[in-house]
């Protein structure tokens, strides 16, 4: 199946909201520029074909959103992400790709461009359908910068109930775990989670 479903309606003001959310409620204080993100990030998606968003294209927007974190609190995972959201949410220290601006911004929301005339809001090419998806593109460049960010002690949440818990073709293994600097984190904590009821592989 090569269509799925088209940019998420109402893309802008979810988009812009939530960015105005994140920089007035979450996490108050950073002085970015909500309206500017949103045009470098339509200058990157619009009036494109729907597979040929590189990442190179969102560089000016990742670069109107510098960001940076604290040491030692920095969580990655890979097919746990329901158990991600409870153990972050009980390990209130941890921070996740989406605790990040343009993670908060762009989480479940799907958009591709079309020639000519804007967003496609009718569908969309499924995400592995193409090399230069533009969802992929920018999930791709937020987790490098991510993993170049992390230092000190880093967590990992694998699962355990699946038979590749570390898989090299996931986000974790084909991009995180290459972009994380040697001389800045000193320790990786993986955790193997199992589902309670199993299977334990
Ligand atoms: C893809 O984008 C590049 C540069 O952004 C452009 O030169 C090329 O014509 C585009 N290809 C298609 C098929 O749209
Ligand atoms: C492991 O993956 C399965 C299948 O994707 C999922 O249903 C389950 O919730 C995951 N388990 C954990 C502990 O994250
Ligand atoms: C790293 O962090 C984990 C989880 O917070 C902790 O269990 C572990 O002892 C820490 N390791 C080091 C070497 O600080």
């Amino acid at each position: 199946i090569w269509k799925m479903l088209g940019t998420t309606p109402n893309i802008k003001h979810i988009v812009v909201g939530r960015c105005y959310n994140y920089v007035t409620l979450v996490n108050p204080g950073l002085r970015h520029d909500c309206e500017e993100i949103w045009r470098q990030f339509e200058g990157a998606v619009v009036c494109q074909s729907s597979c040929n968003v590189t990442v190179e294209d969102y560089h000016p927007m990742f670069y109107a959103m510098p960001q940076t974190w604290p040491c030692d609190k920095f969580l990655f995972w890979s097919k746990t992400r329901t158990l991600m959201h409870s153990y972050a949410a009980v390990m209130r220290h941890f921070w996740t790709l989406e605790d990040t601006l343009v993670g908060y911004m762009f989480n479940d929301l799907i958009w591709c461009g079309q020639e000519d005339t804007g967003f496609d809001f009718d569908s969309c090419p499924e995400w592995l359908a193409c090399r230069n998806h533009p969802v992929y593109s920018l999930w791709r460049q937020a987790s490098q910068n991510f993993a170049e960010m992390a230092c000190g002690n880093i967590t990992v949440l694998l699962n355990g109930s699946i038979v590749n818990a570390f898989n090299r073709l996931s986000m974790f293994g084909s991009v995180e775990l290459d972009s994380l600097n040697p001389l800045k984190v000193n320790y990786v904590n993986i955790k193997v989670v199992t589902n309670l009821e199993g299977p334990h592989l």
